[in-house]
């Protein structure tokens, strides 16, 4: 196997221990009406978080042999890495996203949720972040993810997309992004490309202030 091998999560539940583990990671999001600068808009708020190995990365984490499904597993990753403001949510089966085998640097299952919540159950998450029990551990903090691409044509989502990702979580944000209609699709596509264009130093000035 070279890359992340796409499957189903049906077949995915058939590589089992000892040979291989199973992490579950969620991208958690709300719709958003506000305006940067007041005039260019945020459209929705997208969550992900600084890891403990400098990567970013979605929250979650290895499922345990005691919990009693991957989304049993998921969802007390959640609540040790995102602390008390999760104790409302419940991410199941239905939010499924996408399931992918790696076999290197180990045998890992990395299945891929999404979950639409509002902008209140969204800040309540945050607020309370840093109460949890791997703040400053495993989770070094929330960031939201820009999802406008400024004048510079740089600035937002390009050069956030050349920061350091764990894993395959930057193809899971970007294909969610396109799929959840978080980005409209030729502005994904622009970002995309003036990502790989660049290093993204940004440049000073009004100009980079300004969107597209
Ligand atoms: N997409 C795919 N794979 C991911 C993603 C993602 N978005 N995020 C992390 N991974 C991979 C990681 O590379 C790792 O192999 O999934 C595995 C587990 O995810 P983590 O969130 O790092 O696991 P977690 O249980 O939260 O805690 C990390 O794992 O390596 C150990 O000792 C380390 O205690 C630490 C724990
Ligand atoms: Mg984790």
């Amino acid at each position: 196997m070279s890359g992340p091998r796409p499957l189903p999560r049906e077949e995915a539940l058939l590589l089992g221990p000892p040979q291989w583990r199973h992490a579950c990671h969620a991208l958690l999001y709300a719709p958003c009406p506000h305006r940067l600068f007041g005039k260019i808009p945020l459209r929705f708020a997208v969550l992900m978080q600084m890891r403990f190995d400098g990567r970013l990365g979605f929250p979650g984490g290895f499922v345990d042999p005691q919990d009693a499904s991957l989304e049993a597993g998921l969802n007390r990753e959640l609540r040790e890495e995102l602390g008390p403001g999760v104790a409302f949510l419940h991410v199941d089966e239905g939010d499924h996203v996408s399931s992918h085998a790696s076999e290197k640097p180990q045998r890992v299952v990395a299945h891929f949720y999404a979950k639409r919540l509002s902008l209140e159950q969204l800040r309540t998450i945050e607020d309370h972040a840093t109460h949890a029990k791997d703040h400053g551990l495993e989770a070094m903090g929330l960031v939201r993810v820009p999802l406008y691409t400024l004048r510079d044509g740089v600035g937002g989502l390009p050069a956030f997309l050349n920061n350091n990702f764990v894993s395959i979580a930057r193809d899971q944000l970007v294909h969610a992004l396109e799929t959840l209609e978080l980005v409209p699709r030729e502005h994904l596509q622009k970002a995309v490309v003036a990502a790989q264009k660049c290093l993204c130093v940004p440049s000073a000035g009004t100009s980079s202030s300004r969107v597209l």
